[in-house]
């Protein structure tokens, strides 16, 4: 459902895959649908612009939500109530009323209901997870990280209120979850439209979050900063209390950790992270909907599942509730 520029890259995950079969695309725009099946030789897919219909006609066992963040609650609690199982583009949904109503049709549903958040699937994440839960620079106190891009996307993006906070944000907060296992309790913020800026929204903020275990996580982000782009996966720093590491988004990271306690400045050595350890064998989008329908066969939980992404999408909304109020947000209660 929804067959516009991230559907392409669904599609390449699924002709990978012959346990699946793709017995429908649907979009508003027919064409997008049929442009969609010949460019991934999904010729025996029928075609349609009706969710409804198309799910009466084919009886899908699961529906994939790639359409907009203000329809997925709408496209997702529509096949959700025709028994489907549901795996969602993030961000969930543009509000968290609406998330929650989609939580309580999947549970009413009894169907599995989650999130595409491929960043989770990707080595270098990987790799900085398993040297943070190896305790190598000790219990983590401070994570900063930065997103600074200059994307000229066009299209729903650049009409958004919020582009970098609802559309974007989502995937840098659920990687700090993710890689500190720490949950968001309250958030300040500071949202902006830089001048110069071709979105008609904010494309920048900042914010700080107080998260559980007393971590404090520090986000800088733009979709309107021209040159020293960070890569998509942002530019990390955690700080325990027995050392740092940085990761560049890439493959590079750096890590230093006390050798030595006396002294002004205490001496560091250098430890490695090690990554090629980590490589799944799907990565990205193949690895998040590699899980969902290993999960759905198994009837096991999927790691993106919306009642646990519902706690990167309260980050979201906490964010652009505080930048909007200009005080501490609770996150929790939202
Ligand atoms: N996970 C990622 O890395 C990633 C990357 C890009 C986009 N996305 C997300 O994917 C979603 C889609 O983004 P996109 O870049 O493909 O947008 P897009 O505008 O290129 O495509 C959206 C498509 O959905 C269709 N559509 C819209 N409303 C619909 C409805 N009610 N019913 C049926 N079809 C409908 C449109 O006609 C269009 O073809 C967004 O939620 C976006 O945030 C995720």
């Amino acid at each position: 459902m929804g067959c516009g520029g991230i559907s392409g890259v669904w599609l390449s995950a699924m002709r990978d895959r012959k346990d699946v079969e793709i017995v429908g695309l649907v979009d508003l725009s027919r064409e997008n649908a049929a442009k969609r099946a010949e460019e991934y030789g999904f010729s025996k897919a029928a075609i349609g612009s009706d969710l409804e219909a198309m799910l009466v006609g084919t009886g899908p066992d699961a529906v994939f939500d790639c359409t907009l963040p203000q329809t997925h609650a709408t496209v997702s609690t529509t096949a959700l109530r025709h028994g489907c199982h549901v795996l969602c583009e993030k961000p969930m949904a543009e509000t968290m009323a609406n998330a929650r109503a989609m939580l309580a049709t999947a549970h009413d549903a009894g169907k599995t209901f989650a999130v595409m958040q491929n960043r989770r699937y990707i080595p270098g994440i990987l790799a900085l997870r398993r040297f943070l839960d190896s305790g190598a620079i000790g219990r983590v106190t401070t994570v900063h990280c930065d997103f600074l891009l200059a994307p000229h996307f066009g299209g729903f993006r650049d009409q958004m209120q919020h582009p970098l906070l609802l559309d974007m944000a989502i995937h840098t907060f659920d990687q700090a979850r993710f890689l500190s296992r720490q949950d968001a309790l309250t958030v300040l913020a500071h949202s902006w439209n830089p001048p110069g800026s071709w979105y008609a929204g904010d494309a920048s903020a900042i914010a700080v979050f107080e998260m559980t275990n007393q971590v404090v996580y520090n986000y800088r982000g733009s979709w309107a900063a021209e040159g020293l782009n960070t890569s998509w996966e942002c530019a990390w720093r955690f700080i325990g209390d027995q050392g740092s590491v940085t990761w560049d988004g890439g493959v590079a990271f750096k890590a230093q950790v006390v050798a030595e306690r006396n002294g002004f400045i205490y001496k560091t050595r250098d430890v490695e992270v090690a990554f090629d350890a980590a490589v799944p064998a799907l990565t990205g989008h193949a690895g998040c909907i590699g899980e969902f329908i290993d999960c759905v066969r198994a009837g096991r939980t999927p790691q993106t599942e919306g009642a646990d992404n519902i706690k990167s999408l309260a980050m979201v909304h906490g964010a652009i509730a505080a930048a909007q109020c200009g005080h501490r947000v609770d996150c929790v209660n939202l």
